[in-house]
């Protein structure tokens, strides 16, 4: 298996309560390696277009306000089969259903308040890259 990059939020839930530390060492236990990231205070426009594809759901509005409401911290992980570890090693989307071990059912507060964002496929980590580092933010 190639080794990949996969795109990674950190969320607001995550900066509030202080856990971008204890996130980040599940990610580095897991194998992946931290090779860019920035926190950053997300703008409703930055939000609106990275969501863009939830825009007819009945959440978007929630999600906005939600990624906007404090810093998250925007990472590029890097790793053997970075998209599908990744998402793995966060646990499932709803921290209910999430299995033992993974971030979101060690931390996750909702289905909203989830922790962590991850790429869903190899094209949309590209893109997803793209909306917030420059290749010169990125070493790997
Ligand atoms: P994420 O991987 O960032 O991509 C879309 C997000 O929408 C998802 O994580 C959830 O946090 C959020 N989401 C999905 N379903 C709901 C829901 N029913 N209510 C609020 N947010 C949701």
């Amino acid at each position: 298996m190639a080794t990949e990059r996969t795109f990674s939020i950190l969320k607001p839930d995550a900066t509030k309560r202080n856990l971008t530390g204890a996130v980040n060492a599940v990610i580095e236990e897991a194998g992946l390696r931290i090779v860019g990231q920035r926190r950053i205070q997300m703008s409703r426009a930055q939000a609106e277009t990275f969501y863009e594809v939830h825009k007819e759901r009945p959440f978007f509005g929630e999600l906005v306000a939600f990624m906007t409401s404090g810093p998250v911290v925007v990472q590029v992980l890097e790793g053997e089969n970075a998209v599908a570890r990744y998402r793995e090693v966060m646990g499932a989307t709803n921290p209910a259903q999430a299995a033992e071990g993974t971030i979101r059912k060690k931390f996750a507060q909702s289905v909203g308040e989830n922790t962590v964002h991850g790429s869903d496929s190899a094209e949309n980590a590209r893109i997803e890259i793209a909306q917030f580092f420059q290749d010169g933010d990125i070493a790997g």
